[in-house]
């Protein structure tokens, strides 16, 4: 093997912030000689992109580097490294303790990975690089996405909220925002590249701001790039969703019928406990106003349960708001201490066992609302835009709808890429299904 060819592959976990960090990491590579490989068997350098929101995703991910460090036993000059969130948080201590692990890199320092990769593979020793640096937003690289008809195109960096339950602060550091010259000409790129429905990606987007931009405004930039024709975007804090922005929702064409905007709690004890600057009257007036501005949008929530300090009622008060609000979907977990962070100080904590109850009801009542707002669908003519052949047939491709939800319609790859409209005909938990209308 010559060290300028050597093959890469990235697995991913975590958000979209990650998804769109390894296509960053990819294009960094790539741009520094190197290959990337969809094949673990054919690949020389084995990274992981990590997630350590909750324990669970921190303990997964450790378990994939120690069952692929066997490899190692017969392709003795493999290289394993992690990147992304594990890695910014205990990295240091990682490639001391896993002698498998050949390197860690943190979150700000990605174009530092060939020169670590080379120096790891030409002096066989293990390198932690993990220096914070709080501007760096990655400008000028092109991200290398896989082909297809959606892409994230990342606008701020970092998060300064410190949710006193949450980690992405520390391991993503202060927040950044890229300006906005930068990312019109990306998304005019990604355009040409025929990426027709484009999501802008940022821990708060709503604080967006460079260059005297604030996010409605980038919304009323974005919308005017002739190449995209849907534009969507995550994650939206209730505390800086202002009036500006759901006017620009409503009245802007290619923003899409969507919001994602996580409530976390339905008590005002435990969101004043959360820090997260709102109260669930201010939450369920934002709802309000948005269902009025844009009476098809789709709300899809983030709930956590067995925070510490949450009573009986507490929880109940959360189960409410769902029942009354009943979001299209709510993705539901139950609190994991993480170090560092507030939360994990305080007293009253909840009893594994009482947090995951609680966290089954949550799922099962949310079950039930999106079946039934789903099942509202049939018979209802929506907008796909189709991105790939189904999973479970060949027969059948799949698609979004405007408002996000997936369809899934009978027809053949040439549908890739186009606009149909169809009539749903069925509705499941997850998906709708459809049958393609002929053109009038
Ligand atoms: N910036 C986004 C996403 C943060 S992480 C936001 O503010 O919404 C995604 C979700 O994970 C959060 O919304 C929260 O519901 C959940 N989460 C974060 N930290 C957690 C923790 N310590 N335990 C359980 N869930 C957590
Ligand atoms: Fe975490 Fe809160 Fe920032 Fe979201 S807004 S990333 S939950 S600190
Ligand atoms: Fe996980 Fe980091 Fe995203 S902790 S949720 S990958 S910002």
């Amino acid at each position: 093997m010559i060290a300028g060819i050597m093959k890469f592959i990235i697995e991913t976990y975590g958000c979209q912030m990650n998804v769109a960090d390894s296509e960053l990491v990819s294009a960094i590579l790539v741009d520094a000689g190197f290959e990337k490989t969809e094949y673990i068997n054919n690949a020389d350098i084995i990274i992981f992109n990590t997630c350590t929101v909750r324990q669970h995703a921190e303990d997964r991910v450790i378990g994939r580097i120690t069952q692929e460090a066997r490899r190692k036993k017969e392709k003795t000059d493999l290289l394993i490294g992690i990147i992304g969130c594990v890695s910014q948080r205990i990295g240091n201590r990682l490639v001391h303790q896993i002698s498998a692990l050949d390197f860690a890199v943190g979150t700000d320092q990605y174009l530092q990975l060939p020169d670590i990769i080379h120096k790891c593979y030409e002096q066989k020793v293990s390198i932690s690089q993990l220096t914070v640096n709080h501007r760096e937003n990655y400008e000028n690289i092109y991200p290398l996405r896989k082909k297809g008809i959606s892409a994230f195109i990342s606008i701020m960096r970092g998060c300064n909220n410190f949710c006193s339950y949450c980690i992405v602060p520390y391991t993503r550091g202060r927040e950044r925002s890229r300006r906005p010259k930068e990312i019109i000409k990306e998304i005019m790129r990604a355009g040409k590249d025929g990426y027709k429905d484009i999501t802008l990606l940022g821990q708060n987007v709503n604080s967006y701001f460079a260059d005297g931009v604030d996010f409605p405004e980038l919304l009323y930039l974005v919308n005017n790039i002739s190449e995209v024709s849907r534009i969507r975007f995550v994650t939206s804090h209730p505390k800086d969703l202002s009036d500006r922005l759901i006017e620009a929702m409503a009245s802007l064409d290619k923003v899409c019928e969507h919001i994602h905007l996580p409530m976390q709690s339905g008590s005002n004890k435990i969101l004043k406990l959360m820090n997260r600057g709102y109260t669930i009257e201010h939450y369920l007036g934002l709802i309000k106003n948005l269902r009025k501005a844009i009476p098809k949008v789709a709300i899809t929530t983030d709930i956590m349960c067995g925070f510490p300090g949450e009573t009986e009622l507490n929880f109940y008060e959360t189960y409410q708001a769902m029942q009354e609000i009943e979001f299209d979907y709510a993705f539901t977990f139950k609190y994991s201490p993480r170090q560092w962070t507030k939360a994990a100080e305080m007293n009253n904590q909840i009893p594994e066992q009482k947090r995951l109850e609680r966290l089954q009801k949550l799922i099962k009542l949310q079950e039930q609302i999106t079946l039934k707002k789903y099942q509202h669908y049939i018979g209802k003519r929506v907008e796909v835009l189709v991105e790939q052949i189904s999973k479970r047939s060949d027969k059948q491709v799949s698609g979004r709808a405007r408002d996000n939800k997936i369809v899934v319609i009978t027809g053949d790859k040439n549908l890739i890429g186009k606009f149909i409209q169809a009539k749903i005909t069925d509705a499941t938990k997850w998906t709708l299904k459809g049958e393609a209308l002929p053109y009038q």
